[in-house]
């Protein structure tokens, strides 16, 4: 028996997360996400993930400053973010960037400090690398005193960010920090069970991020959208793509086999955050003839929304630039990996499994 794409098999045991397909559920450590993104904060979350459980006032206090003072990004990897191509994705730029973090300090075993130290560098990379290309000053220490959510986006725009943005995104951040053995989770645990360090095990994860039908999905969920309002006609579009045998960005997922929850909360963040608002009004309008469409030429296949469909509804609303989509999926998912491969050093066993040979028997 053949599992391609090793659907159904289960592979790992897990502390971390929990996913319920069938109920449309996600639980971090015992917590369902839904009431997470109520009470705590993305500090908060990560130290659940990366702990087991939620901070008093005093480790809340100790990992915040942590977060802080490892923001700046070495000289050495701020003149490699400089010389590389100007054409080079951001992704790229950042599998790039956290590959050259590579050092004796990062070698196996996997330490939370490496997780902490990793995940305060995101913000700093992707934001150096817009300032670079833009031609803007850049300085990490500008914004001491701001969370890593507020970091994270005065690095973006060189300002304080409004509440509701720094709101909106914690939400997805959190929302989004980590799901089960996903594909880069599984590439991250793959490489770390081969005790590589680290960082290898973050760029593989980044490597696979990267791809459509991963975290690249929010794109091809914006394209859809323009594609439909440009067109006036959602069932159209949408028909002629299912019958064509195309995937619609946004839509379907390989364990939820209904809604998937965490579209159900970024959906109610927005409707709270813009109100009446036609972008907004347009993707509620697409998500329920688009699961029409599919239930009537895929029947069976339990296709609705994913993620990434209110998620690019979320980064439009924020002002959040396409190019930055999938980074900022990678700055939050980054907590998910590391504790996976905290985890999977803990306990470790290589990860080979068996392919079958189609290919020719041996010639004579
Ligand atoms: N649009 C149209 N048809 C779809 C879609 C879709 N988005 N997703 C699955 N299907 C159809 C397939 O064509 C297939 O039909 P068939 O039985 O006639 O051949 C059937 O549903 C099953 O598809 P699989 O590829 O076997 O389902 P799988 O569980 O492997 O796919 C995946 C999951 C990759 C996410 C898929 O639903 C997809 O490509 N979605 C679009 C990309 C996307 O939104 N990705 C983001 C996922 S969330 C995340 O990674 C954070």
């Amino acid at each position: 028996m053949i599992y391609h794409g090793l659907k159904g098999i289960t592979c790992i045991e897990t502390a971390i997360s929990h996913i319920d397909g069938q109920n449309g559920k996600l639980i971090y450590r015992g917590y369902d996400v839904k009431e997470l993104v109520q009470k705590q904060t993305f500090e908060e979350t990560a130290y659940l993930l990366w702990y087991g459980s939620l901070p008093n006032s005093q480790q809340l206090h100790q990992l915040s400053e942590q977060f802080k003072s490892n923001r700046k990004l070495p000289t050495y990897v701020k003149k490699m973010i400089h010389s590389l191509p100007v054409n080079m994705d951001m992704m790229s730029v950042i599998r790039t960037t956290i590959s050259s973090m590579g050092n004796n300090n990062m070698t196996w075993k996997p330490t939370i400090d490496q997780a902490i130290t990793l995940t305060a560098l995101m913000p700093s990379i992707i934001g150096y690398r817009k300032s670079v290309l833009e031609n803007k000053s850049f300085d990490e220490n500008a914004a001491k005193e701001l969370n890593h959510v507020e970091y994270y986006l005065f690095m973006l725009t060189g300002a304080v960010p409004p509440k509701v943005h720094v709101e909106a995104l914690e939400t997805y951040m959190l929302l989004t920090l980590e799901h089960g053995l996903n594909a880069s989770t599984f590439s991250a645990r793959v490489t770390a069970s081969t005790e590589s360090d680290m960082v290898s095990s973050l760029t593989s994860a980044i490597g696979t991020m990267k791809g459509p039908l991963h975290g690249g999905a929010p794109m091809g969920v914006i394209s859809l959208l323009d594609e439909i309002a440009a067109s006036q006609s959602a069932i159209k579009v949408i028909s002629e793509k299912v019958m064509n045998g195309e995937r619609l960005m946004g839509f379907g997922h390989r364990v939820y086999k209904t809604k998937d929850p965490r579209a159900i909360s970024l959906k109610k963040v927005l409707l709270q955050m813009l109100g009446e608002d036609q972008w907004l009004d347009l993707a509620i309008d697409i998500e329920e003839t688009a699961i029409s469409v599919l239930n009537k030429l895929k029947p069976g296949r339990s296709l609705y929304t994913n993620v990434e469909f209110y998620a690019a509804a979320i980064m439009k609303a924020i002002d959040m630039p396409p190019a930055l989509f999938t980074p900022t999926f990678t700055a939050s998912r980054v907590v998910g990996w590391t504790a996976h491969i905290l985890e999977q050093s803990e306990n470790n066993v290589l990860f080979r499994p068996q392919s079958r040979y189609t290919g020719e028997t041996i010639k004579q």
